[in-house]
């Protein structure tokens, strides 16, 4: 397990590949309707707290830590603790990533899959003059279609792990490119049309309005690791694209900027989903269908509304596309250090992924009774204790070891900074981030 001499082809690159990493579902599907469960301003407004104090300072200490590693993350783990003379068992923080980037790319590819049918829906026409009741069941018989939702999933993990077996810094590097900045504009067009619907002012009325009465305990646990799980934190994803960083770039600079889009990203969805909710009297806490329902209701108001509709599908598979790609990410480079093929380690973990995927896909048909923990059945279990839980807790364990175990001249020198710079990063790590992070968990929890 040496040290990986892959790098990203360019600063852009890395900034691309980051970018494509943290805007995906979690900005345009998650963020709405977790907003619309969990009292709309109040948790928009502890999520932006929790991007700029926790995720962007745990972001950095993240890819640092994969930057001074150069190896997949269990190996740049046990790499770092052997220089550090600390205990080997760190690298078992590569191994929980793992765990937790494997359930959520398990849910991640089914829900994926839907915008893959949505996408062939909206070319074909099937949302044209449909009323939002004739959306909302139509999706709904859609989830209860076991066959066409794994025809979807399958599909999703075949575009992933092809990505991922060619080695990432090929192809998507290009793609990300083209596609990322369309994905944009179209999000603006969207907000310019939310503008002028009549829910427009309610939605930013609720999303905006304080309201400290809606805050609870759950809901500062779930910004939170909604906060992780939209940067990509926490689950040592970004850890092994640092790996491949380039030598001179400063670090800081490229997240920062990455931070404030996916923030950007996430709000103009979000003013767009929710003035389609207000103007047609939908639910917002409708949950996981929200978009679903929603996003093909605004569509059809505009003038060429399929083909924007498509296009929205199409960009939004490729952010997705790129979120997934770094989601396995983790698991090959450690199986590729710890000897296989790519390949080989693409197909084995597409393949495991992909049966464990399935229980979500039932998850809204035959085994949508069946309750794992409380109430949650497979897809509820596996889309909130991951990324609400285990992210924190893994991003927490990362941040530790990256302020107070790792050799900090070495830290240091991958984050790329000046001494001042690099004194305030790790004051506000270990006296900000970490006890923010474990407050919120003991409470949350409690
Ligand atoms: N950030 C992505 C999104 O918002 C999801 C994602 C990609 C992710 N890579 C990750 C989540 C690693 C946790 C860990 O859709």
């Amino acid at each position: 397990m040496s040290e990986t001499l892959e790098r990203w082809q360019s600063r852009r690159a890395f900034i691309l590949a980051v970018t494509g990493a943290a805007v995906g579902l979690g900005n345009i599907w998650r963020f709405p309707y977790m907003t619309g469960e969990n009292g709309g301003s109040a948790f928009l407004l502890l999520y932006i707290v929790f991007v700029l104090l926790l995720g962007l300072p745990m972001m950095m200490a993240e890819i640092m830590v994969g930057r001074a590693g150069r190896r997949g993350p269990m190996q740049a783990l046990a790499y770092l603790a052997g220089e550090a003379e600390v205990s080997p068992a760190w690298r078992w923080l590569g191994l929980f990533g793992a765990i937790t980037v494997f359930f959520i790319l398990s849910f991640y590819s089914v829900v994926s899959g839907w915008s893959i049918e949505y996408l062939v829906e909206s070319l074909s026409g099937g949302f044209v003059d449909r009323t939002p009741a004739e959306i909302g069941t139509a999706f709904d018989a859609f989830l209860a279609d076991p066959p066409r939702m794994i025809f979807n999933h399958t599909l999703f993990m075949l575009l992933t792990m092809s990505v991922v077996a060619a080695g990432i810094a090929n192809g998507i590097e290009k793609l990300n490119n083209v596609m990322m900045p369309l994905l944009y504009l179209i999000l603006l067009v969207l907000g310019g049309y939310a503008f002028t619907t009549t829910g427009f002012g309610d939605a930013m009325r609720w999303l905006f309005t304080p309201n400290p009465a809606a805050i609870t305990w759950s809901v500062v646990l779930n910004a939170m690791g909604h906060a992780f799980f939209t940067l990509a934190v926490g689950a040592c994803a970004l850890m092994a694209y640092g790996a491949y960083m380039p030598e001179e770039q400063s670090l800081p600079r490229a997240v920062f900027s990455v931070a404030l889009l996916d923030i950007a990203v996430a709000l103009l969805s979000g003013i767009a989903i929710f003035s389609v909710v207000f103007s047609h009297g939908l639910d917002p806490g409708e949950g996981p269908g929200l978009m679903f329902v929603t996003l093909p209701v605004a569509f059809s108001e505009l003038p060429g509304g399929q083909l924007w509709l498509a296009a929205f599908f199409v960009l939004l598979l490729v952010a997705t596309w790129t979120s997934s790609i770094n989601l396995a990410e983790p698991m090959v480079s450690m199986l590729v250090d710890a000897g296989l093929r790519r390949g080989t380690a693409a197909i084995l973990v597409g393949a495991l992924v992909w049966g464990v995927g399935l229980l979500s896909v039932l998850s809204f048909s035959t085994l949508a009774d069946v309750h794992w923990i409380g109430e949650m059945n497979f897809f509820a279990l596996v889309s909130t204790v991951p990324p609400d839980l285990f992210l924190p807790v893994g991003g927490l364990l990362i941040a530790i070891f990256a302020v107070w175990r790792m050799p900090q001249p070495l830290a240091r020198q991958a984050l790329g900074i000046s001494l001042p710079l690099f004194r305030l990063w790790r004051w506000l790590v270990r006296y900000i981030s970490i006890p923010m992070a474990v407050i919120v968990l003991v409470s949350g929890l409690l």
